[in-house]
Formats: structure tokens, C-alpha cells, sequence
């Protein structure tokens, strides 16, 4: 493994980086009150962002999934909102079509996605089927040339706001987790219907909304694979989900410190800057530390995807301790700050409500010990 970025991914870096100061940044109070990032992902399709990882010939820039987790790692330092709908977008929302599409379906629908005209998402969670993805309700029946699709969904990020939906339901329920099946589904089919907006810790501009199907009719060329394929398809998504989601934890985390350093090197308490304290300073080095390793094991389960390498353990591996760290790390840039940190004038307090997330989303921290332990 080269521990060295190429030149094309670091070029990726400054690109982003500079893109996410000068327009993310000035966006981030917007998103706090509740804004949809719609114009910034306007620019993000622009600069190509949307579909980094997606072949040339789906009208994606076809660059290498390091330089995918680069992006997501840098738009999250500025704001885990950004970063999380282009997570969802490309892992979830764009790849099981690329993956598992026909070339009909791949056509028609990734090029629009890999440009940023669609916008993607995922729906696999309900409201008795979370960390027991198997288990799901949803039915789908085949009447004819459609599927009629009836169930409901929770926790759908991008929900409203995409343009196309991966669809999980059971086409089998006898056969319990070997019956689900997966549907694209576009955002006006008939029977689609968009619920309540949930009220999120963190997260502001990102929406998340439940999710209703009655008697939804969707074509049944829009199987995705086989019948019964479903969990499958859901599940190797979710493993290179989870790289990003890391990449998400490892900004935030990142981030926080930053903020934490500056603040300690300026604050003065005793006569010298709060840095120069002990008690601060072996903070700052611990936070500093696990970043480090975080970093190492995100970019280590990157490498391994890139190379089309079987990624699943390293994957859980970087998800379960870089949210870990984002945790830790904005809990305590908090303490570094003081009671300043528990305002909203500085940033930490929303790094802080943005972590604890990341230990939930795309398979919580217990979720990747028994995908880890499963793999030894
Ligand atoms: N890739 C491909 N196939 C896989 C796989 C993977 N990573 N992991 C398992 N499979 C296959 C298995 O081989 C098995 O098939 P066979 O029987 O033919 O071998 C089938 O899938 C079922 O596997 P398991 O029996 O291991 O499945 P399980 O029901 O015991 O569940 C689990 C395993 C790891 C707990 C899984 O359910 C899981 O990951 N749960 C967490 C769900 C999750 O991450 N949800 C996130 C929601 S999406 C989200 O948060 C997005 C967002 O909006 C931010």
C-alpha cells in the first residue's frame, strides 16, 4: 500500500478544499436553519463532483475511489451535511444501478445521476426493519408488466429531495431475507408518497423523511438483478457506504480538532496559552492520534476498493473507529473551548451534534463488530 497520495488525488484535495471554503462555508447557517444545500449541489455537479467514481461512459469523471473518499473526507470538514448527500447520492443511490443495472437501466439512469441532474437516495430501513435489515415488510407483487409495492420506510436521507430511489421489498416473504428484492423508482411514480420530516440532532440541511408506497405500480423493468437479489445488492452497497460514512466521521473529527488547536494556542489561562497546559495538551494529542489512525484505516479500506479488492471487514473496521473518534474528538474540542464550546458562537457544538450520527447511519457501531467478528 502507498501511503502517499498521487498527484491526481491530491489535486482532488486543494479542489474541494478551496470549492468547500468559498462556497459550503458561507452556505453552513443557511443549512443550520434547515436549508436543502440545492444550489450548492448545483456547483458540486459543475465541478464534476457527482459521480467522481463512475466510469466515463455513464458520464462519470472515472477517477479512482480514493479520490471519491478524499471529497466526501474534505466537503465534511466544512459541513457533514454536504458530505452525507453526496455519500448516499454516489455509494447507495448511484452504484447498485451501476453494479446491478442492466445496461438498459445503467442508460438510462446513471448518467443523469453521475452528472447531478438526479439527485439519488436509499430506501432499506423501516420502521421494525433497522439494524435487522432481512426482516423487512415491504411487498411487492407482480400483477402483469408492474410491480405493485406496498410498506413503508423511515429514516430515508435525500428522501423528497431525489429523483430516484433504490427500492427494497420483499417479492417472497417465505423466503424471509432470500425474497427481498430491489426497484429503481422515480420520484413521480404513482403511489410514491413523501411523509414527515424528521427533526434531526444534527444534520440540518440534510433531510430525512419517512416514506409511504400504496399500491405503487413500478415497472417491472426496473428489477434491479433477480428477485430475490435484494439483500445481496443492499449489503455490498452498504460496505462501500461505509467507507464514506468514515470519511464523513474523519472530517468532522478533523475539523473539531483544528478548531481545538487554534483555540488552545490563543487562549491564555495561568499565564500561558491553554496548549501549553498538560491537561489540554495530551488532549490535543490523544484527539490527534486517533485521527491519524482513523485516517489510516479509511484511506487503507479506500486503497483496497480501489484496486476491486473485497473490502467489507477493512471497511466496518474504518466506519466503527472513525465514528468512534468524531465522537470523542468533538467531545472533547468541546471541553478545550469550555463553556465558549457549549455556545453556538464557535462551530464544535455543531461538530459535536453531527458526530453521534455516524455511529448510527449505514449500520451502527454494533452492526460493524458483528460484521468484523463474522469476517475473524
Ligand atoms: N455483500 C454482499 N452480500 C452480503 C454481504 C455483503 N457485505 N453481507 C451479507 N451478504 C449476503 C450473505 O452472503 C447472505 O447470502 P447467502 O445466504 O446467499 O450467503 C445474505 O446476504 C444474508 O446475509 P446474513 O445472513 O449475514 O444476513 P443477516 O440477516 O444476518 O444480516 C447484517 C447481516 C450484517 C446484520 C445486516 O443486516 C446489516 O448490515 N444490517 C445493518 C443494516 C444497515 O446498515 N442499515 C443502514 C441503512 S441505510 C442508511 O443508513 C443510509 C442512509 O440513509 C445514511
Amino acid at each position: 500500500m502507498n501511503l502517499r497520495f498521487t498527484e491526481e488525488q491530491e489535486m482532488m484535495r486543494k479542489m474541494v478544499r478551496d470549492f468547500a471554503q468559498a462556497e459550503i462555508a458561507p452556505f453552513v447557517e443557511k443549512m443550520e436553519q434547515g436549508e436543502f444545500p440545492r444550489p450548492i449541489l448545483n456547483k458540486m455537479a459543475e465541478l464534476g463532483l457527482m459521480g467522481i467514481p463512475v466510469p466515463e461512459q455513464y458520464g462519470g469523471a472515472e477517477m479512482d475511489f480514493t479520490s471519491y473518499i478524499i471529497a466526501i473526507n474534505e466537503l465534511s470538514k466544512v459541513s457533514a451535511t454536504v458530505g452525507v448527500i453526496l455519500s448516499v447520492h454516489t455509494s447507495v443511490g448511484t452504484n447498485p444501478i451501476l453494479y446491478f443495472g442492466n445496461e438498459e437501466q445503467k442508460q438510462k439512469y446513471v448518467p443523469k445521476l453521475a452528472s447531478g441532474e438526479y439527485l439519488g437516495a436509499f430506501c432499506l430501513t423501516e420502521p421494525s426493519a433497522g439494524s435487522d435489515a432481512g426482516s423487512l415488510k415491504s411487498k411487492a407483487v407482480l400483477k402483469d408488466d408492474h410491480y405493485v409495492i406496498n410498506g413503508s420506510k423511515v429514516f430515508i436521507t435525500n428522501g423528497g429531495e431525489a429523483d430516484v430511489y433504490i427500492v427494497f421489498a420483499s417479492t417472497d416473504p417465505e423466503a424471509g431475507n432470500k425474497g427481498i428484492s430491489a426497484f429503481i423508482v422515480e420520484k413521480d411514480t404513482p403511489g410514491l408518497i413523501i411523509g414527515k420530516d424528521e427533526h434531526k440532532m444534527g444534520l440540518h440541511g440534510s433531510r430525512t423523511v419517512q416514506i409511504t408506497f400504496e399500491d405503487m405500480r413500478v415497472p417491472k423493468e426496473n428489477l434491479l438483478g433477480s428477485e430475490g437479489q435484494g439483500l445481496k445488492i443492499a449489503l455490498g452497497n452498504l460496505d462501500v457506504g461505509r467507507i464514506g460514512i468514515a470519511a464523513q466521521a474523519l472530517g468532522i473529527a478533523e475539523a473539531a480538532f483544528e478548531a481545538a488547536a487554534n483555540y488552545a494556542k490563543e487562549r491564555q489561562q495561568f499565564g500561558k496559552p491553554i496548549a501549553l497546559q498538560q491537561g489540554i495538551g495530551f488532549k490535543l494529542a490523544d484527539m490527534a492520534t486517533n485521527i491519524e489512525a482513523a485516517r489510516l484505516l479509511i484511506y487503507r479500506a479506500a486503497d483496497l476498493r480501489s484496486k476491486g479488492l473485497n473490502c467489507g471487514k477493512e471497511a466496518s473496521m474504518a466506519k466503527l473507529f472513525a465514528s468512534k473518534t468524531a465522537v470523542e474528538v468533538t467531545t472533547e474540542a468541546i471541553q478545550v473551548f469550555g463553556g465558549y464550546g457549549y455556545t453556538e458562537e464557535y462551530p464544535v457544538e455543531r461538530y459535536f451534534r453531527d458526530a453521534k450520527i455516524t455511529e448510527i447511519y449505514e449500520g451502527t457501531s454494533e452492526i460493524q463488530r458483528l460484521v468484523i467478528s463474522k469476517q475473524l
